[in-house]
């Protein structure tokens, strides 16, 4: 069998690296990798990490770049690649752009495609945009859905999909953070060793969502200022490499003492990070993810979130980007020592860690059938 693994973005590369593990240890499968480079440091930043060196780089990354470009260029780009390979079937992750192109130029060439990370919904179509629309059109396409939890197997059960096509695996970005994770780890920057994680309230801030950008992004950020002008806390916030994320990060934080505005960390020190915090603001999706199985917890600043496991289980608020709702939630999470123990509970309800193995058992049975 012939598998063929297309990624483009940061997320996509850290949730798909345990799946390219596994295929390269099986006999009878031939694993050929393929990337977009719709991200270009951020992805480079993780396939070193992991040691994966794609047989195929299309290249497209543009900065600025708009939806279209990224949809047009992929799929011209990834076209010639999937006459060249001719694989039994495509592998792709999530819902970014890069997913849904390669999963359209796939079906026009009638490739069988697996989607992993499938079924997951917010209901709104504009948020996260275009992820909501990414996700849903590529579930049209695909053959094999291999859903992280049984709330996505109802959503695409609900979407009239067949059940004998659905798969609940657990997602790969526990398997990923479990090869991650040091209690032991040192930094290798000197500005995050000096912070004094015993003794002080750090917050780890990431946000980057299209649909953020803009007022929302606005409120989020001046309502972490002020918090962090009236607490005794520290905020560490790597910012995205979108340049108008970076724009209001620094109109908000440049030259404040108490948040430190750092680069994209890499997937280790990131996860690392993560794990020594005190707790978590975000509107990223695999973050969500990784918080609740470290024990800590998520502030997310979003409207919809299509990962509600993790609120269910009380480790995530699903906040919105109004101003006062965020400035009055850090307060509280800062000072409700209750509620804090409350969210700190480490659960996992997105996987055990074995979804890449159970994922590549699956197409291996299904492909002897
Ligand atoms: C993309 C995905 C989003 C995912 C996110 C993960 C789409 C439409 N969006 O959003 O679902 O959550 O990745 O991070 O697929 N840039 C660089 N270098 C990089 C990466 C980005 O300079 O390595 C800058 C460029 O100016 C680029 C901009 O960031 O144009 C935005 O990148 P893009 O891939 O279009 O969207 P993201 O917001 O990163
Ligand atoms: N991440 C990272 N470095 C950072 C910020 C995030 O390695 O500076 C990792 C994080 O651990 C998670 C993934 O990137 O696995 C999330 O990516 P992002 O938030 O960009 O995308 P999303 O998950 O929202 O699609």
């Amino acid at each position: 069998m012939k598998v063929l693994t297309v990624f483009g973005t940061r997320p996509e590369a850290i949730k798909m690296a345990p799946i390219v593990k596994e295929l390269e240890k099986r006999e009878n499968i031939k694993s050929v990798v393929a990337v977009t480079g719709q991200h270009r440091e951020m992805l480079d930043q993780v396939l070193k990490i992991f040691d994966i060196v794609p047989d195929y780089d299309i290249n497209i990354f543009k900065s600025g770049q708009t939806l279209t470009e990224i949809t047009t260029n992929s799929m011209l780009g990834l076209e010639k690649i999937f006459d060249e390979v001719k694989p039994d079937v495509l592998l792709i992750q999530g819902d970014t752009t890069t997913v849904f192109s390669a999963g359209l130029a796939a079906f026009y060439k009638k490739i069988k495609i697996g989607h992993v990370e499938a079924g997951l919904r917010s209901g709104n179509i504009y948020s996260p945009y275009p992820e909501e629309a990414n996700r849903k059109l590529t579930s049209v396409l695909t053959n094999y859905h291999f859903a992280p939890t049984k709330n996505n197997r109802e959503n695409l059960l609900k979407e009239g999909y067949n059940e004998e096509n659905i798969y609940i695996t657990g997602n790969t970005v526990i398997d990923a953070l479990k090869y991650a994770i040091d209690d032991n780890y040192v930094f290798e920057d000197e500005l995050l060793n000096k912070i004094d994680f015993e003794n002080k309230k750090i917050i780890l801030l990431t946000s980057h969502r299209r649909e953020n950008i803009g007022q929302p992004m606005e409120n989020i950020f001046k309502a972490v200022l002020d918090v962090v002008r009236e607490e005794d806390v520290e905020v560490i916030f790597p910012i995205h490499l979108n340049p108008k994320v970076r724009e209001i990060a620094y109109k908000y934080f440049k030259g404040e003492e108490k948040v430190h505005l750092i680069e994209p960390l890499d997937y280790l020190p990131f996860s690392n990070l993560m794990n020594k915090v005190y707790l978590v603001m975000t509107d990223s999706g695999g973050v969500q993810e990784e918080a609740p199985s470290l024990g800590k917890p998520v502030l997310v600043l979003r409207e919809e979130t299509e990962r509600m496991e993790g609120v269910e289980a009380n480790t995530a608020k699903l906040l919105g980007t109004d101003y006062k709702v965020i400035y009055d939630n850090l307060k509280e999470l800062l000072h409700n020592e209750e509620e804090y123990n409350k969210m700190a509970q480490a659960v996992n309800p997105y996987g055990d860690g074995r979804a890449a193995k159970k994922i590549i058992d699956i197409l291996e049975e299904e492909f002897k059938k």
